[in-house]
């Protein structure tokens, strides 16, 4: 997926109503969640980045792959960390689940129902692999701030804010051949 690819899609979100908030587009979430980790996490271009993108993989097929589809169509653009942040954002939720008593009760409605679809709580296993995960730290901050990001009506930066910053995402991940050209095709989509 290209930069210019990318920003449409954004756009077109902000037609989309949010699953589970009134006067809410899935446009809006994305950008109050990186408006949130902007606040945490001045310094980190890619966490806030992976904010802003973190639901597109809801356009691509079910809500229980939504972290793995979102990563694979952002990979090739913004890199390894921002597709291991977007995917790592699902289990993040399982995790705060698994290992934080009160979050469960504080999840809106809409999240609490796909818990279960998402696979629930994590196993001992599952527990141990995410922790090991070089993406869980700020996988949970990421998560921590989708919660945060529901709420209608609330004024934050637009589209047009962020695109300096995806460029420069874009622009520095490893491997990036063509430092200049990030609306260039893409041979990873
Ligand atoms: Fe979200």
């Amino acid at each position: 997926m290209t930069l210019p690819e990318l920003l449409e899609l954004l756009a077109s979100m902000g037609s989309d109503p949010s699953e589970e908030t009134v006067g809410l587009s899935e446009l809006d979430h994305g950008l109050q969640c990186a408006f949130e980790l902007a606040r945490a996490h001045p310094d980190d271009q890619e966490l806030q980045v992976a904010g802003l993108v973190h639901d597109i993989g809801h356009r691509f097929g079910p809500d229980d792959r939504h972290g793995a589809l979102g990563a694979e169509k952002v990979r090739g653009l913004l890199g390894d960390r921002v597709a291991g942040l977007v995917e790592a954002h699902v289990p993040a939720k399982r995790y705060l689940v698994t290992a934080d008593a009160s979050y469960a009760a504080r999840l809106s409605a809409q999240s609490t129902r796909t818990l279960g679809v998402q696979g629930g709580t994590l196993t001992p296993d599952e527990l141990a692999s995410f922790e090991s995960s070089p993406f869980a730290v700020d996988a949970v901050e990421l998560r921590r701030a989708d919660d945060a990001a529901k709420v209608p009506g609330r004024v934050v930066p637009s589209l047009r804010h962020w695109v300096p910053m995806l460029e420069d995402v874009a622009r520095s991940r490893p491997g990036a051949e063509f430092p200049g050209a990030v609306g260039a095709p893409d041979a990873s989509t």
